[in-house]
């Protein structure tokens, strides 16, 4: 690995204006098979609204697998893909109806074959997601359950139960995620218990025949070629014994914060104990991610013990506001509790379920500028990142969808909540008008309409601008992936003023943020490798721009 050229800031223009014809890319089999996640940078996939091959308005595998060489040469080593599988689409894919197929909307299984050997060939990892805690309420397990009626067997891989005060109430006090009870009663009279939307039944895990048909899917899938499995609600599957009330409403601000009786339950390590041995029976390093809450960092570190899964999501990363101390805590005490089981740290700062980041950190201007400086302090930090599709354009939330439109069973319950906003198809040309490349020449709608602005933030118009967000991604993962520092390992804090984030990594780098509103004076570092927003040199000092990121080759430090 070779330090970069200290020119990087300028150097974007003749890289980024084309695609390039050869693509150097290794072949998966090269990279390191055992600790390929401890550093990876892995690109989510909101498969709906990535690219749409087939010209119906609505992302799938075929706009996927055209889009892999823009994955490979963004610099990404692995692609996580959201649920593609048949589903009635209540919760857009996340409430399945079979684990082993794929939907129509999105394509074939040939697709997703094709779809792996092509990101294969690519040096591109795929992660899919796997979704146990719940299945479609179409699923065939559920329809055999309503038919079979109270008592029978298939109504045991569900957890059924009679009503409290003579029925007619649901059997205890749960809220679901979505709002409302997490109860639905079904027309005979039984209630059938739902974390997420009334059409989300959830499994029940105490059930050999669920562990069973898991097992199998996640071979299925092992056995196509998938390096991994993103595990949807993995603290979800068991609940406590006697399914007992929580005692008050507003339950899902406890959610990661406090104990509830359906989350984060000791049982569920039993199932990713299970889950390692099926993954590390296959060749190379295949992987599990929990999408999991818990109410301490050390119960969320309980999931990537050694013989459990390989990563877990670091949410808290994610809702930390933008400011210097706050960063520098969840920081350490991340990288603290991951230590502890000797698992990989991981960031996130945007996906398919929360308000894009450049729109939390105050939108317009400042909020680009600051999650294009939290980018480079995420892509700087030891461990394992995720980039959500859109963030390296530096896509905003939409706020103004029409009422109309929105689709998602969130908001339907929450008005304030809705995830419609952050699941706007991609720009990719900058046509006249909408889809802006998203779907074939001629096609116009989209499942959700995109602003008439994003023209000028699409892929193309991007790449050929070295001072975009897209050209700064693209460099700051050049970097990464070169530097001999970067990735995984350690990090050392460096005094700073305040307001500024200031580390180290080894001996050669270093990342400073200034997540302030001035501009700050610091002795000069070193030679600059990347800025967010150039700094002002003046002698031995340089002026770091407000809201910004820097990294420097530093030496001897
Ligand atoms: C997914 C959501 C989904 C929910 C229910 C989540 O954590 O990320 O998009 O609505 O699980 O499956």
């Amino acid at each position: 690995m070779t330090a970069p050229s200290p020119d990087l800031t300028s150097a974007a223009t003749s890289e980024t204006s084309e695609v390039s014809d050869v693509l150097e890319v290794a072949e998966v089999s090269e990279l390191s098979e055992h600790d390929w996640h401890r550093d990876a940078v892995i690109y989510q996939v909101y498969v709906r609204s990535f690219a749409d091959g087939n010209g119906d308005g609505v992302g799938d595998l075929l706009g996927v697998r055209s889009r892999l060489r823009y994955l490979a040469e963004l610099g990404v080593d692995a692609v996580w893909l959201t649920p593609f599988y048949p589903s009635p689409m209540a919760d857009f894919g996340y409430d399945v109806a079979d684990y082993r197929d794929v939907d129509p909307v999105f394509g074939s299984l040939g697709d997703a074959r094709a779809l792996i050997e092509e990101a294969h060939g690519l040096g591109l990892r795929i992660i899919v997601d796997v979704v146990p805690n719940h299945t479609s309420d179409r699923h065939a397990w559920f329809a055999a359950a309503v038919q079979a009626g109270p008592g029978s067997p298939e109504r045991d891989r569900y957890i059924f139960r009679e009503g409290r005060g003579g029925g007619a109430e649901p059997p205890n006090d749960w809220e679901s995620i979505f709002g409302g009870p997490a109860w639905t009663r079904l027309p005979d009279g039984q209630w059938y218990l739902h974390l997420f939307a009334p059409e989300q039944p959830d499994l029940n895990w105490e059930h050999p025949e669920v562990h069973e048909e898991f097992a199998d899917v996640l071979r299925f899938w092992l056995d196509l070629g998938v390096d991994g499995f993103r595990i949807d609600v993995a603290h979800g599957m068991i609940k406590a014994p006697g399914l007992p009330d929580v005692g008050h409403s507003n339950q899902v601000k406890m959610i990661g914060a406090a104990v509830v009786p359906y989350f984060d339950q000791d049982g569920v390590h039993e199932i990713y104990r299970a889950w390692r041995r099926i993954l590390d029976s296959y060749p190379g390093r295949r992987i599990g991610v929990a999408e999991a809450w818990a109410p301490t960092p050390e119960r969320l570190a309980n999931y990537v013990r050694p013989d459990e899964l390989h990563q877990a999501f670091n949410f808290h990363f994610l809702t930390t506001p933008w400011q210097a101390a706050g960063f520098r805590d969840v920081i350490e005490e991340s990288l603290a509790t991951s230590a502890l089981v000797g698992a990989p740290a991981t960031w996130v700062l945007s996906n398919h379920d929360v308000k894009r980041h450049a729109t939390r950190y105050g939108g317009g201007a400042q909020g680009l500028a600051r999650a294009r400086a939290a980018a480079m302090v995420m892509l700087a930090l030891p461990g394992s990142s995720y980039v959500y599709q859109g963030e390296e354009l530096g896509l905003p939330e939409v706020l103004d969808l029409p009422e109309e439109v929105l689709r998602d069973p969130q908001r339907l319950r929450d008005a304030d909540s809705g995830r419609d906003g952050c699941r706007v198809p991609m720009p990719w040309s900058p046509t006249e008008e909408p889809p802006f490349g998203f779907s074939p020449p001629g096609i116009t709608e989209t499942w959700l309409p995109m602003p008439a602005d994003w023209r000028h933030l699409s892929v193309e118009s991007q790449l050929a601008d070295p001072d975009s967000t897209l050209s700064l991604y693209k460099l700051a993962l050049a970097v990464r992936r070169d530097h001999r520092d970067l990735g995984d390992g350690t990090l050392t804090w460096r005094e700073a003023p305040d307001g500024v984030l200031a580390f180290d990594r080894g001996e050669s780098f270093r990342c400073l943020a200034n997540m302030t509103n001035d501009w700050i004076v610091v002795d000069r570092p070193g030679e600059l490798l990347l800025a967010s927003a150039h700094p002002a040199f003046s002698g031995n000092v340089v002026r770091l721009a407000p809201d910004s990121a820097t990294w420097w080759a530093v030496e001897n430090v």
